[in-house]
């Protein structure tokens, strides 16, 4: 084995489709004061996955860009996470092997462990790239976020894929080895096979996710890893804005006033963008990192960072990371702000429409209207059961 600065996250993006709803504009169709959106939730907008942009198609669209022929080339590993599956059987991971024309000699999966699964991919690609470390991985979340109209879920919707190359001698983000994992069954969030949205008991989740970022931080603590003065940043999954300020409210005490200080302004830039796309379940906390970096140009090489995955039913682990040299030269703040900027605003009654808006279920041929044209990767349509 050759000598490596570690291993890690090489480079990543994110896609999210080019329409959303305004949440003022959600709360007053739904009577609900829009302060309690805003600032009780914590969310401004919601992207709304139109029905030719499906997990598959967007997975592939935040991939697309990382792809250099080089990199292609030396991928060993594809693990895609996902709720929001399409097919019981196929992975979905293998329709964004094709779309991505990547190499035929490589593994391909997809990995479910609800918002956890991309976390799941990832340590998956470490362990994959620490015994062949002259190999990539590339490690895809794509979400769709569903609860159903005018439930309390419905605000904390979004849509949207990251993409990670995985990596010995990484540019963005190296990996340390000592985390903390805990996984306890429970009822907080889960969605049925029969069922197109999740159900929740949604204070209950909110219970579980503070109480397994507790009981990992102290873990952390006492194992060495957390000490505060040394970390830079406390990434969070964000389902919406308000429960990662919550995690990150759990801290106070804990620390110095100017350690925690830090941290909570560093969370302010982390939900920026999670702000205006909403949850997009697996790719939440690294939507957050991605946003963090895009957004907070006083981060230096060798800055440390924990971060919090959690996934319902539930699963828990919180890891940590130092900054590269050459990190920024791997963000693309201008052209995702363009993507965030550049979307449609639908109004309540059109994104009631899309989201009612199905695709056929008996096998007959359906062909799509294309959405977005800045997006190579797109669903065409549906024939003799499947997808085009
Ligand atoms: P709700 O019924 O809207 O809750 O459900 P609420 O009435 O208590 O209001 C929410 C907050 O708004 C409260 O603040 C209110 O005080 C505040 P909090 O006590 O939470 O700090 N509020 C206002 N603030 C300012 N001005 C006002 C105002 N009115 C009220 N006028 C809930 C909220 C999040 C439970 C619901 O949206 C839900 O069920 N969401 C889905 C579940 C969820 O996201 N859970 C998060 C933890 S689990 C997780 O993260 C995993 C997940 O991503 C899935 C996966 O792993 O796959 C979900």
């Amino acid at each position: 084995h050759r000598e490596t600065r570690g291993f890690g996250i090489d480079k990543l993006n994110f896609y999210t489709p080019n329409q959303y709803v305004d949440l003022v504009e959600l709360a007053r169709a739904r009577c609900v004061d829009p302060d309690k959106y805003l600032i009780g939730i914590g969310q401004e907008r919601m992207a709304v996955a139109p029905v030719d942009q499906d997990i598959v198609s967007m997975g592939a669209n935040a991939a697309e860009p990382l792809l250099d022929d080089v990199t292609r080339a030396s991928l060993g590993l594809l693990v895609l996470g996902t709720e929001s599956g399409i097919d019981q059987s196929k992975a979905a991971a293998l329709f964004v092997h094709q779309l991505l024309a990547l190499p035929e000699g490589m593994r391909v999966m997809e990995i479910k462990e609800a918002c956890y699964g991309a976390t799941a991919g990832l340590m998956v690609a470490l362990d994959f790239v620490r015994s062949h470390p002259d190999r990539r991985a590339l490690v895809i979340a794509s979400d769709i976020a569903r609860y159903g109209l005018d439930t309390p879920g419905e605000v904390t919707q979004g849509a949207g894929a990251v993409a990670m190359i995985v990596s010995a001698d990484p540019t963005v983000l190296a990996i340390e080895p000592g985390t903390v994992v805990a996984s306890r069954s429970t009822y907080d969030f889960w969605r049925p096979n029969y069922s197109t949205v999740a159900f929740a008991q949604g204070k209950y989740s909110e219970e579980v996710y503070l109480a397994m970022f507790r009981d990992a931080w102290n873990r952390a603590s006492q194992m060495g890893l957390t000490c505060p003065e040394g970390l830079a940043a406390q990434l969070f999954h964000i389902p919406f804005s308000k429960m990662g300020r919550k995690g990150l409210r759990t801290l106070q005490g804990m620390m110095t006033d100017d350690d925690y200080g830090r941290l909570a302004n560093r969370f302010e830039d982390s939900i920026r963008y999670g702000r205006q796309v909403g949850n997009i379940y697996t790719g939440s906390l690294y939507l957050g990192l991605i946003s963090l970096l895009e957004n907070d140009s006083s981060l230096r090489p060798g800055d440390r960072m924990g971060l919090f995955s959690y996934g319902s039913g539930s699963e828990a682990e919180l890891f940590f990371g130092k900054l590269c040299s050459g990190f920024q030269s791997e963000l693309n703040s201008a052209g995702h702000r363009a993507m965030l900027e550049g979307r449609t605003k639908l109004c309540v009654e059109e994104y009631e429409r899309v989201f009612n808006a199905g695709l056929v279920q008996d096998g007959s041929r359906q062909v799509l209207e294309r959405s977005d044209f800045d997006a190579p990767h797109y669903l065409t349509g549906l024939d003799r059961h499947q997808r085009l």
